[in-house]
């Protein structure tokens, strides 16, 4: 008996987690933080926390698969993160090749459609190239929606949005009436996603940093101190465990 105990409980422990993860938020987004003192930490350097950091892209991504979230925006590269040294920024240029390289041909066994937000014009040809043959060779799949925010910053897209705007009514297109909360998320990046349900930030850090600020206005907050690349399995399991049980009212009773 004493052997078979243990036993016993593991096998109901994952039942208990099957049944219980049945509000499964539509939309997650991951503030992907702590890859730099995960290296430090190991003494190694910053960029072996971020090629760590991509391996645990995949296995994140591999969940949502599983659990049929509609969308994962994973913030990438902000606009802000142009001032880290230069071999910084290129190391992390080479990251979404190399992720693609050997990871496209599951995605799109996966059904998951690969998307961007944020403005692409600056970043190398090689990243881009990358990226466009993904979101191309994914554009017809109709599972996953795994965007990839990069050089993007929330002041920067919402500026966007206002200048687009203000030209259309003075070109004659638009009545100021018609500026409604929706006309003006459709002028955003993230118009092919509803707004996210669930905000993960991990490494500890308890800010927004520039990311998605119009579109979580009624999202569900998660911080966790565990560095970016030991989010495992197990981690995301817990913040989405921890979703189920936010009652969210979007401002009534
Ligand atoms: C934040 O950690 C991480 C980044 C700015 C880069 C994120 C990139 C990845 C996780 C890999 C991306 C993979 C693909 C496929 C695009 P940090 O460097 O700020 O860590 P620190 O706060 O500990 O210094």
């Amino acid at each position: 008996m004493s052997i078979r105990l243990p036993i016993f409980r593991k096998r109901k422990q994952k039942e208990n987690d099957q049944s219980t993860l049945t509000n499964i938020p539509r939309h997650v987004a991951i503030i992907m933080d702590g890859n730099g003192r995960w290296a430090k930490r190991r003494g190694l350097p910053r960029a072996a926390g971020h090629k760590e950091g991509m391996e645990t892209v995949k296995k994140v991504v591999r969940q949502a698969v599983e659990y049929n979230i509609e969308a994962l925006t994973l913030y990438a590269f902000s606009t802000e993160n142009w001032k880290r040294p230069k071999t910084e920024v290129e190391f992390i240029m080479k990251l979404p090749g190399e992720f693609l390289h050997t990871y496209l041909p599951e995605l799109i066994d996966n059904n998951v459609q690969v998307r961007t937000i944020g403005d692409l014009t600056p970043l190398p040809e090689h990243t881009k190239e990358a990226i466009h043959k993904a979101i191309e060779q994914t554009s017809t799949n109709t599972g996953l929606v795994l965007n990839f925010a990069l050089n993007y910053g929330s002041r920067a897209e919402i500026t966007g949005a206002v200048n687009q705007i203000v030209k259309e009514v003075a070109d004659g297109q638009l009545s100021p009436n018609e500026i409604t909360e929706d006309y003006i998320s459709a002028r955003l990046y993230t118009s092919h996603v509803r707004d996210p349900d669930l905000l993960i930030r991990t490494s500890g850090e308890v800010r927004i940093s520039n990311f998605l600020l119009w579109q979580i206005a009624y999202s569900e907050f998660y911080f966790t101190d565990v560095f970016w690349p030991d989010f495992d399995e197990e981690q995301f399991k817990l913040a989405l465990l921890e979703y189920q049980n936010r009652k969210r009212r979007y401002g009534g009773i």
